[in-house]
């Protein structure tokens, strides 16, 4: 995270203006890790024709759209339009599109900064990627022209909710980074383990979202989108990456996203339990998922070679939430069938649903 300031050279700012932008200026970080965005403040240029970047911050919440510092870098009326308004009138602006000056279409939410006179003295600048929303466009504006009334309608309904899951799955993103923000400042360990499974349940769902949103609702990839969470699920975890060994065996399988969602809230869950519960502190383990369909069948297991349930997970039914819900969902949304093995050499769990007719590959 860089945060200078270039203001000396530019501008003709007092020494109270210069005092009010830094005090800014060391916010800037937790903005930036908050809205998930990179944030900047800029100041007029004398001849008032261009702006200057004079502080910026990069989110550690996600990707930031910059390779490099921009501080002390022009931004022109042509590219930045929004940031030049902003600055001559004192308005706000959401929602401006402009060109970073690493040549990236992005938008702009931008702020003024004002002293005690109302004067503008400076504009905060809030930066987000846009290329998912102009891909978007792009799929809507081919349609239109397309002749064809059914395909249009069609593949305007599928635009549609990809972009409802694109939307979700942001929010979602949101939220977990709150959340882990939050957990950081918490002192109790029983807290921070709430804290990360709360983490990890939205994050898995980030994951489905964002699958939906980039390949449509029809036909889901399970066995891909089960790698994704369950390698996300180990590097959230507080056990190292090294010590747990994941593997997802088997051949691909297509469900519907309804079915598909609820599978992988289930295989959440099993994962989750073998991360938590399957291994001791400085123990190294396997983790294996497999998934095979035989006529209108769908077998998926989850196992571990820990050291076994000890103890029946059901007498206390009150403490943990994980299996309950996926017995729940096991019998209401698959009406498929659920059964444990487990020894002191691990724990199999096996999951056989029906999958519906129209998309058996
Ligand atoms: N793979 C496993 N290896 C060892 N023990 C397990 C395994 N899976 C479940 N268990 C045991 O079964 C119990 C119940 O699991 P469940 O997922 O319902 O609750 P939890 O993981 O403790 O809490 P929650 O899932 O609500 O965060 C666990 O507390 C654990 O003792
Ligand atoms: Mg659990």
């Amino acid at each position: 995270m860089d945060c200078t300031f270039h203001l000396e050279d530019f501008t003709i700012l007092t020494d109270e203006q210069r005092n009010l932008l830094d005090d800014v200026v060391k916010n800037l970080p937790i903005i930036a890790d908050l809205s998930q965005a990179d944030i900047f403040i800029d100041c007029l240029l004398e001849d008032q024709q261009a702006a200057i970047v004079v502080a910026e911050a990069n989110p550690r919440t996600t990707q930031s759209l910059y390779k490099t510092s921009v501080v002390g870098q022009i931004a022109y009326e042509d590219t930045e339009p929004g940031v030049l308004f902003s600055l001559k009138t004192g308005k706000p602006v959401v929602g401006s599109r402009g060109i970073s000056q690493e040549n990236v279409v992005m938008q702009q939410d931008i702020v003024p900064i004002k002293d005690r006179f109302n004067q503008t003295i400076a504009v905060l600048i809030k930066e987000r990627d846009i290329s998912q929303e102009i891909q978007t466009e792009q799929k809507v504006k081919t349609l239109m022209n397309s002749k064809n009334n059914r395909e249009k309608e069609h593949l305007m309904q599928s635009a549609i909710i990809q972009e409802i899951h694109h939307r979700v799955k942001n929010n979602l993103q949101i939220i977990s980074s709150i959340l882990r923000l939050q957990m950081r400042r918490c002192s109790s360990g029983e807290a921070v383990e709430v804290f990360r499974d709360s983490i990890a349940r939205l994050s898995s769902m980030a994951v489905v979202h964002d699958y939906l949103a980039q390949h449509g609702i029809e036909n889901v990839d399970a066995k891909f989108v089960m790698e994704q969470i369950s390698a996300l699920l180990i590097s959230l975890s507080k056990t190292p990456e090294s010590r747990l060994n994941l593997s997802v065996q088997g051949e691909p399988l297509f469900l519907p996203s309804e079915i598909a969602t609820s599978v992988f809230l289930i295989v959440n869950e099993l994962v989750q339990n073998c991360i938590k519960h399957a291994f001791s502190d400085h123990q190294t383990g396997m983790i294996e998922i497999t998934v095979h369909s035989r006529k209108q069948m769908a077998y998926i297991t989850v196992s571990d070679n820990g050291q076994g349930i000890t103890g029946m997970h059901s007498k206390d039914k009150s403490s943990s939430l994980g299996l309950q819900l996926v017995e729940l969902l096991v019998e209401e949304k698959l009406q498929g069938d659920l059964s444990f093995f487990h020894s002191n050499r691990g724990t199999k769990v096996s999951l056989t649903f029906p999958i519906p007719d129209k998309v058996i590959s």
